[in-house]
């Protein structure tokens, strides 16, 4: 059985102050019995570390350089988020290949340098809504899926996770049906089970874009579907915690 996840981007939000009421909030619930975790932003990693130093929410990062380390300035490495004590990494989200025009090999290069720190890559991929509907949804993130299967051991990829986010779900209220994600999920699962069939069974893989307490439990039971990537509703502990147990 693979324990449900349920991942909080915060993406650039958020405030000290904010970052303190969000989390004392959930850390006064009772924790869902999926694992729970979140990614703010840099700033606010130190201070979301020390409030959840007691808790088991995990924290990770929104991005890294691809680099180790250097002249790289505005750059944080993989090494430096493990120093601080983060256990994730996000890759590649869908803002990233927009506004940043990351590509799948950069992508591969951070997840490297991810997996060298001894971290967690979360690895995004998803189709945008031109191309879901000229029917290239498999095949666009199978291209975005390929490099890390293809570049990667069969030990790093064993700590790989992935999160379908369809671009067209993203921050828009439209969320994929249960089946449409649950399709895709599928089909990234048996991408992966042609390199190794173990693996495959063990590897999660979130779906992400309009996640909200109402519509998570019938997304979050279908077989292929392993937890959540929580944009705008992980802002609130409520609807955070409320996907959390949707999850169970
Ligand atoms: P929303 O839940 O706001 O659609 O964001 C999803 C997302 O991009 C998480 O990484």
């Amino acid at each position: 059985m693979r324990q449900k996840l349920v991942a909080g981007n915060w993406k650039m939000h958020g405030s000290q102050q904010m970052v303190k009421h969000l989390l004392e909030k959930m850390l006064s619930q009772q924790a869902p019995s999926a694992k729970l975790l979140v990614f703010p932003p840099y700033p606010y990693l130190s201070q979301a570390i020390q409030l959840l130093a007691k808790s088991e929410i995990g924290i990770g990062a929104q991005d890294c350089s691809q680099a180790d380390e250097g002249a790289y300035t505005g750059e944080v490495s993989a090494k430096m988020l493990a120093d601080l004590g983060v256990s994730h990494v996000l890759l590649g989200h869908s803002e990233r290949r927009q506004y940043h025009a990351e590509t799948d090999a950069l992508v591969l290069e951070k997840a490297k340098r991810v997996l060298a720190a001894d971290l967690i890559p979360v690895v995004c991929v998803g189709e945008t809504l031109a191309q879901r509907e000229a029917g290239e949804t498999n095949k666009v993130v199978l291209q975005q899926l390929t490099p890390l299967i293809e570049k990667l051991t069969l030990a790093q990829l064993q700590k790989v996770v992935v999160a379908y986010e369809p671009v067209w779900a993203i921050g828009t209220g439209l969320t994929a049906t249960p089946e449409q994600a649950q399709e895709v999920h599928a089909f990234l699962r048996s991408v992966v089970a042609k390199v190794d069939k173990e693996l495959a069974a063990k590897m999660l893989f979130l779906y992400g874009g309009s996640m909200k307490p109402d519509n998570a439990a019938s997304l979050l039971k279908m077989p292929d579907i392993d937890g959540g990537l929580i944009g705008g509703a992980s802002l609130d502990a409520d609807q955070f915690l409320a996907i959390g147990k949707a999850a169970e």
